[in-house]
């Protein structure tokens, strides 16, 4: 008999140590070198060698958010070396408005401590930790806070705290407001990033309140209540509620009742309330966008306001991701205090302080920047959605954000999530856009999908949408072929049908024991 052909290569299962200590494969038959084996050893072993938060898998990478991404990364789109690579449409950045911040950038050599004219500071910028932050920073941060909100509010720059962005101001507030096991409620769909920001380390749950398309995912007082009996009946103990406004996936953003009704459902329940505002300056129709921070001004009777935290950052109003500038804001002095010390954890570096400081301290640049960026984010949004609907991909109805709700249930060959999965390949593998399914959002009905708009420049926007418009013309011409076979097999077998009638009348009435009393209408009337 000829040997059995080796496996594909990507299939090829190496032999490990394991493999002989479950006698998968007869030592005799495989000779591993000693390197190897050890090599093996420490890798079976490695739960053993580390710890359960190092070998837990809570950072989350397995979720197909984060798998869209590794797709992305391996097959990148670029116009001239890679025009069917994957477009990245997965990635929640706003670099709208670089060119604005380029032109600061150059007109303000002084603001960093590598330049000539900023070089003299660097000594004292270098030597600064303290973990208050530098007073400059504080006072800017909190200023650009409030004119994002439309200058309807003011922050207390003593009450703001500083992360590695919004990913450790989520954490530390984890970390100062519930113990292990203890959980939060959190409005579905939610951004993915949070089942490891909150939980990962800290040992926090998050227990979903289910939002439904039917309401276009409002968060209702039956939902809240609803989840939270449902963490008493398992014995969860409720610390607190996570709103993300405005939200991430769905690019909307809570109304003044809606805030009042969740401020009254924590008070009520003695919980905190935790608002992720880190989208504020992204809302296109600012006016309308309501901060927890003005319902407290506002109704200053409506809660306890120890009960309220904001967290902010610079990653999406600014596009300033990787600066890693995150924001505490709380109304709770204790929790000021304790964030604070936590802070020495993940602080801001102070030559990014301070060159944040003298950017967001000058206002003409923010108010300009804000309602430069907004008018940006406007026009692609609305550019995008309208030449989706063109072709009938809808959307959910949205204001904010750096990407959309995008509505393809009726794409689903079931209403399934092993279909939305099944579809979500299609989108990679033969449309090349990475788009995020929106069960990693933890959104309960299948279907829908978060795109993003907003890192990409223009000629990019056009591929992307050139190939959803092919894609959805060469689904329609299917539809419209399988249809007109369809059509084709009944007609055929009609006339089948109506030849075999015919024959057969002629038969029956040919053979002798037709008989119109035969008939099975008359049968029947009888
Ligand atoms: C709602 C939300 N919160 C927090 C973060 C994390 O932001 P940062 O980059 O500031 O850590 C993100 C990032 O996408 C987000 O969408």
């Amino acid at each position: 008999m000829p040997p059995p052909p080796p496996p594909p290569s990507h299939l090829y299962i190496y032999p490990t140590t394991l493999h002989i200590v479950l006698n998968l494969i007869p030592i005799t038959s495989i000779s591993l070198s000693k390197h190897q084996i050890e090599m093996d050893i420490a890798l079976n072993n490695t739960h053993k060698f580390l710890s359960k938060i190092a070998t837990n898998d809570g950072h989350g990478e397995n979720s197909p958010y984060f798998d869209g991404w590794k797709a992305y990364d391996t097959d990148p789109f670029h116009h001239e070396t890679n025009p069917s690579g994957v477009i990245q449409m997965g990635l929640a950045e706003n670099q709208l408005c670089f060119d604005l911040i380029q032109e600061w950038i150059g007109n303000h050599p002084e603001a960093s401590i590598c330049t000539p004219q900023g070089g003299f500071d660097f000594k004292e910028i270098a030597l600064f930790q303290d973990y208050h932050g530098l007073p400059e920073f504080r006072s800017a941060i909190a200023n650009f806070m409030s004119r994002v909100r439309g200058s309807r509010v003011e922050f207390d720059p003593d009450r703001i705290v500083m992360s590695g962005g919004a990913t450790g101001a989520h954490e530390t507030l984890a970390f100062c407001l519930a113990n292990r096991g203890e959980a939060f409620l959190v409005p579905t769909p939610y951004y993915p990033g949070f089942d490891r920001d909150l939980k990962w380390r800290t040992g926090v749950e998050l227990i979903p309140v289910v939002c439904e398309s039917s309401n276009n995912f409002k968060v209702t007082l039956e939902a809240l209540e609803d989840a939270y009996d449902k963490a008493k009946e398992s014995n969860i103990k409720v610390k607190g509620l996570l709103i993300t406004n405005p939200s991430n996936p769905l690019g909307t953003f809570y109304d003044k009742e809606t805030l009042k009704t969740l401020v009254g459902f924590i008070n009520e329940k003695n919980i905190h309330l935790v608002c992720d505002e880190i989208y504020a300056g992204t809302v296109t129709r600012e006016n309308e966008f309501v901060s927890i921070a003005e319902v407290l001004e506002e109704f200053p009777t409506i809660c306890d306001h120890n009960l309220i935290h904001i967290v902010y950052s610079l990653s999406k109003d600014m596009g300033f991701p990787g600066f890693r500038v995150g924001i505490i804001y709380s109304y709770n002095d204790m929790v000021v205090n304790i964030a604070r010390k936590m802070s020495s954890f993940g602080l801001v570096s102070t030559q990014t302080q301070h060159m944040v400081a003298s950017m967001l301290s000058e206002n003409d640049f923010v108010d300009n920047f804000i309602k430069e960026s907004r008018n940006r984010l406007a026009h692609r949004h609305n550019m995008f959605t309208r030449e989706l609907a063109q072709v009938g991909i809808g959307s959910l109805e949205s204001n904010a954000g750096l990407f959309f709700w995008m509505d393809l249930r009726r794409f689903l060959k079931e209403p399934t999530f092993e279909s939305e999965m099944t579809f979500w390949r299609t989108i990679i593998s033969e449309i090349k856009l990475n788009v995020s399914p929106g069960s990693s959002f933890h959104c309960n009905e299948p279907g829908w999908f978060r795109v993003c708009f907003a890192n990409m420049d223009d000629a990019t926007v056009m591929v992307a949408l050139e190939r959803i418009k092919s894609f959805v013309h060469e689904t329609r011409m299917l539809e419209i072929k399988t249809m007109a076979k369809i059509k084709t097999k009944k007609q055929c077998w009609q006339n089948n049908l109506q030849l075999k009638l015919s024959s057969r009348r002629l038969e029956d009435i040919m053979s002798p024991q037709y008989s119109p009393l035969n008939s099975p209408m008359l049968r029947a009337q009888n």
